[in-house]
């Protein structure tokens, strides 16, 4: 564990924006990197779709590997793909800090989680909207994040579902201290606070930070907004 005893420590500076890479422009990656960074970013979220899993292709190993190059942030390497199992290994090798996998194509997710933390990064496990919490209840204390998606994943700029809000509430009392509660989709000015208020500190943002003008502005706003006690 003492590998990714730095989660410990990103834990204690939560609440924390974790901007989404979907959402910024790819033809200056490292500008926009640079900006988020000058901006406070603490963290940098990575969505990697293989169009089977989800119904659309993002980025891949190379671009993680070039994210590598160019920052010492964290990389939180999503891995929205119907067969994890086969690359967990070539994107931690690529730079990623955090892997997360879907529940959704995993009967059991322990030994993927186990591997991922032998590989010397830290685990995540994410589920969307429609699984039932009872699906990743089970396996909360086996990851050090637990990513709750608030829209279907594939694309950004989609609308929160409110309803997985309880889902949060219930990730917050049954995992461990030290767990990353994360949400993904639709998060923004007008829903992160209940997000926050049920109880998760790790909030990936797309669409509000890089459809901005003023990314340091704007993460100094969404934090302040996800400062409300769960
Ligand atoms: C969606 C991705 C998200 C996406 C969120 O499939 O997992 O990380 O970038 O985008 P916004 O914040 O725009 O909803
Ligand atoms: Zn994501």
């Amino acid at each position: 564990m003492s590998e990714i005893r730095w989660i410990a420590s990103l834990v204690a500076k939560c609440p924390l924006i974790n901007p989404s890479l979907l959402a910024a422009d790819f033809g200056n990656l490292e500008r926009e990197i640079r900006r988020i960074e000058q901006a406070g970013a603490q963290i940098l979220h990575l969505d990697i779709m293989d169009g089977h899993f989800v119904p659309n292709l993002s980025v891949g190993i190379p671009v993680v590997e070039a994210v590598r190059r160019i920052t010492e942030l964290p990389l939180d390497v999503h891995l929205m793909l119907s067969e994890p199992q086969k690359y967990v290994k070539p994107f931690r090798k690529a730079g990623a800090d955090v892997i997360t996998v879907h529940i959704e194509v995993l009967d059991d997710p322990r030994p993927l989680l186990d591997e991922i933390r032998q590989l010397g990064a830290a685990a995540g496990l994410a589920h969307n909207p429609p699984t039932p919490m009872e699906k990743s209840a089970p396996f909360l204390r086996d990851a050090d994040l637990v990513l709750t998606m608030s829209v279907m994943p594939g694309f950004g700029g989609q609308v929160f579902d409110p309803a997985v809000l309880e889902k949060i509430a219930y990730i917050r009392e049954h995992s461990a201290p030290n767990t990353l509660i994360s949400v993904d989709g639709g998060v923004n000015e007008n829903t992160i606070a209940d997000c926050a208020r049920a109880g998760a500190n790790l909030f990936v943002a797309g669409t509000s930070v890089f459809g901005t003008a003023d990314y340091a502005e704007r993460m100094r706003f969404l934090t302040n907004a996800a400062m409300v006690a769960p």
